[in-house]
């Protein structure tokens, strides 16, 4: 067993690393478990019922192997639609990632926000809840986007992904009126975890400049609040990586700097 609290961080595959390396910057002193359900990827193309189905079951197996102090749902087409059930089947804190329409509504100086994220995510009520809450006035277009995340997670495998394919998903974004700066989306919410991961890219195919909200670091910051100071031990924290299609983890070394460093088991 590990001398350091363990925190479990659970996606359907790679784009919850986006998350980790802020909590693992938080919480430097805890051991990492990280979670890629990539057996059910994308986890975007499913229904709520079997999203259900697949994740509440499969947590209460994580949390009797790992015994983790806390979960983090780095995932928002998780969070939307099966934070509730979880929370009410197991005893152990969750923290979960919801399009940050709030803080996005609240920057944007020409009123016009998109949320980019799956299609499953967009599409319910509790992200359309979100809007009516803190839209502050805003007009959010709502982007589902059916193949970014799968382009993130193949980005990062280290296939090449053509500049194309991501414009095009991210096209629906930019609203107004594109000679305007006054009159155009000025902010996007990055409403998927896999998406930070195409940052860079991101950036340089938007037609124009825009702020893109990720929501990691108030993740981090929650995080941080529920486990408080987690004092420095002699040893040096671990980290393991599970992939439930059981694939081998040839990805290891490269994904040591969202580990903080530490090469994962
Ligand atoms: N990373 C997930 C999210 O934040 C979704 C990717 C998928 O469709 O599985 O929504």
């Amino acid at each position: 067993m590990p001398n350091h609290p363990t925190i479990l961080v659970f996606d359907s595959g790679l784009g919850g690393l986006s998350v980790l390396r802020e909590v693992v910057q938080a919480q430097p002193d805890t051991h990492y478990v990280y979670v890629a359900d990539d057996a059910f990827f994308p986890y975007g193309h499913h229904s709520q019922e079997a999203l259900i189905a697949r994740v509440v079951p499969l947590m209460g197996e994580l949390i009797a192997a790992h015994r983790p102090e806390l979960v983090v749902i780095a995932c928002n087409t998780a969070s939307v639609q099966v934070l509730a059930q979880l929370r009410d089947a197991y005893a152990t804190p969750f923290v979960g990632t919801v399009p940050a329409i709030k803080p996005a509504c609240a920057q944007s100086t020409t009123k016009r926000v998109s949320v980019l994220g799956t299609k499953a995510t967009v599409a319910r009520e509790y992200t359309r809840g979100l809007i009516r809450d803190f839209g502050q006035g805003c007009e959010v277009t709502l982007v589902g986007s059916p193949e970014l995340a799968s382009l993130a997670e193949a980005a990062l495998s280290g296939e090449s992904v053509a500049d194309d394919d991501i414009a095009a998903e991210i096209a629906p974004c930019f609203v107004g009126d594109a000679a305007d700066p006054a009159a155009r989306t000025d902010t996007i919410v990055l409403a998927c975890t896999h998406f930070p991961l195409l940052l860079e890219r991101l950036q340089r195919l938007a037609p124009w400049p825009v702020a893109w909200i990720d929501p990691a670091p108030a993740i981090a910051r929650r995080v941080s609040d529920l486990m408080g100071p987690t004092g420095t031990k002699a040893d040096q924290p671990g980290a393991t990586l599970i992939f439930t299609s059981n694939k081998s983890h040839r990805l290891n070394g490269a994904l040591t700097p969202f580990f903080g460093g530490r090469v994962p088991a």
